[in-house]
């Protein structure tokens, strides 16, 4: 018990040494998660510069930060002097960027949001690590692409590893670190730091499909999908059975919209890929068509449910 506990607070105190070397962090793309992770970044006294492609992205993420953090101020702090000093500081910390190369000359961290495309992710990482300096370490925020693949991109697997946030990013309290057997414990620990740092309670978890989250939460969801496909249920009838049955937040096509389509297809379409003979990853045709419809959830205004209406 006392070798454990000194363990603990030795780990517990190497990796607070190690987190406070992450001082300004650099994330690329800003759409639902870019723009959460740079938000608590940003409310815990880190200096963040957030990358898109456009200044259209950047001012619409922005924005959500901007009403995010009031929701927060709100929460934490009675006084409205203190509320406003907190949204005026977080918002201070954050710089925007449209050009990601330049954005990483200078930086501690890196943590890429952008979409769930292996190859699109392979190039931004490869131009980057031409230009971070050595010591800046690379996390990609992936949701089911293997952490080792996009890796390989750079010459820095040392200082690579998964950093996986839950949507939305300053709500849950979740955060996977995801390590590749090169990445370093260093850069783990300096990783794991960060996120509690965060205030997140984090687990380690291997470079598995999903991790563990998404490897439960993505086939749960396809499931639910191909209920409605049959024609077994309404979607409104098993989100209700869901959250009343089962006590969860949100029914599988509430948090399917407010994920994004977009990204359940990019996700299953990669996994039966790789793994044609799991049933559990059998794409949708119901989830294509809508994707192809351009609904892709609470984003786009429609996907199984409509957000435009009054
Ligand atoms: N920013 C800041 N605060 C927020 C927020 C945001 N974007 N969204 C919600 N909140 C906070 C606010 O404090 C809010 O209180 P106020 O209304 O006073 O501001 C409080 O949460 C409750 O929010 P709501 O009343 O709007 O709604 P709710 O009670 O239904 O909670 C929810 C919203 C937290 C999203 C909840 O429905 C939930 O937990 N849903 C499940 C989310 C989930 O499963 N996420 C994981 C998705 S999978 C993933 O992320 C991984 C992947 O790779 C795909
Ligand atoms: P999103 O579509 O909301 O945002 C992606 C952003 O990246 C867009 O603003 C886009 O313009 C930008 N982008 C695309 N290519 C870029 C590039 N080369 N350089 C800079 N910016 C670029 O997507 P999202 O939901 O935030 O997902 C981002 C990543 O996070 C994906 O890998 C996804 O799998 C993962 N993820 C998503 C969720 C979720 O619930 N949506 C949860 C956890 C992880």
């Amino acid at each position: 018990m006392v070798f454990y506990s000194f363990l603990t607070t030795r780990s517990l105190s190497l990796s607070s040494a190690m987190a406070s070397k992450i001082k300004h962090v650099t994330v690329i793309g800003s759409g639902l998660m870019g723009s959460g992770i740079a938000q608590v970044a940003a409310q815990t006294g880190h200096t963040v510069t957030m990358v898109d492609v456009d200044v259209v992205a950047v001012d619409k993420a922005q924005k959500r930060i901007e009403n995010s953090v009031q929701r927060v101020a709100k929460k934490k702090y009675g006084d409205e002097e203190e509320a406003s000093k907190f949204i005026s500081d977080t918002l201070g910390r954050i710089t925007t960027s449209v050009d990601a190369v330049t954005a990483v000359g200078s930086t501690d961290l890196v943590v890429e949001a952008i979409v769930e495309n292996l190859e699109v992710k392979k190039k931004l990482f490869s131009e980057l690590d031409k230009a971070a300096p050595s010591h800046t370490m690379f996390a990609s925020n992936t949701s089911s692409l293997p952490i080792a693949k996009i890796a390989e991109a750079t010459s820095r697997k040392d200082r690579f590893g998964g950093l996986h946030f839950f949507n939305p990013v300053p709500v849950m309290k979740l955060l996977e670190v995801v390590r590749i057997p090169e990445t370093s414990q260093d850069t783990f620990e300096a990783m794991t730091g960060w996120g509690k740092a965060l205030g997140k309670v984090t687990v380690e978890c291997k470079d598995t499909p999903g991790f563990i989250v998404n490897r439960l939460l993505v086939p749960y969801m396809f499931e639910a999908v191909r209920l409605l496909e049959r024609g077994d249920a309404s979607a409104r009838d098993i989100d209700i059975a869901m959250k009343l049955g089962a006590g969860y937040p949100m029914g599988p096509f509430e948090l399917m919209d407010y994920v994004g389509l977009d990204t359940g297809k990019f996700i299953i379409d990669g996994w039966h890929k790789e793994y044609p003979d799991m049933s559990i990853f059998n794409t949708s045709p119901l989830v294509n068509k809508m994707v192809e419809e351009g609904k892709l959830g609470v984003k786009s205004g429609e996907g199984f449910y409509n957000y435009n209406k009054k």
